[in-house]
């Protein structure tokens, strides 16, 4: 059939619960290891502020893409994740979702938008320079890493639209 991209239909959900439980367990650095209920990615859905894209085959999704949009005087900002099926990454999937997203965001209204990325990531940090994003500041010893027993930082990456 061949990889689509598209938004987040409901019926993906439980396949999306299952690519997250793999990102938990495999410990990525990325904020969806905590999501572990239907009804919260129900509410995505729901959001008119969310925004959730997917790279979909079939019923087989590889990549989910959230951006979120920021409130009052913030609305024209969008905080963006991302995250690859551990067995499709390497084949710019995350990169073509990622301009696909930008795209869709940029025609509805959305100025900048920004992603936190822990400063261990090197694959995600990248990706984000590779997709134009512009390192722009950092929130330091922002986390504990109790695997290395290391203070993380967040890296603030943004891009103008
Ligand atoms: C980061 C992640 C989304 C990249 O997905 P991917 O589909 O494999 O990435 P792509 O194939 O689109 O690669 C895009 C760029 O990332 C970089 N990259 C990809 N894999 C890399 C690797 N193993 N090592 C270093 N850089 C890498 C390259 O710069 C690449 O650009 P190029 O092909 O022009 O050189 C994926 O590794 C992932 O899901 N990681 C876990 C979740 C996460 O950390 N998300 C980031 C939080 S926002």
């Amino acid at each position: 059939m061949g990889i689509q991209l598209r938004e987040l239909k409901e019926k993906d959900i439980p396949k999306v619960i299952s690519m997250f439980s793999n990102l938990s367990e495999e410990r990525a650095k990325v904020s969806f290891v905590e999501i572990a209920s239907m009804e919260e990615i129900r509410n995505w859905i729901k959001n008119p502020n969310t925004f959730v894209y997917v790279a979909a085959d079939g019923d087989v999704i590889s990549a989910v893409l959230r951006a979120k949009r920021g409130k009052g005087n913030q609305s024209h900002t969008c905080n963006l994740t991302v995250a690859v099926d551990f067995n499709f990454r390497g084949n710019s999937i995350a990169k073509e979702l990622t301009e696909f997203a930008l795209n869709i965001l940029k025609d509805k209204g959305i100025k900048i938008i920004r992603a936190y990325i822990y400063s261990n990531n090197k694959t995600a940090i990248n990706m984000v320079l590779s997709c134009g994003f512009t390192f722009a500041g950092n929130i330091y010893m922002n986390h504990f890493d109790e695997e290395t027993g290391k203070y993380i930082d967040d890296l603030i990456f943004h891009k103008i639209l």
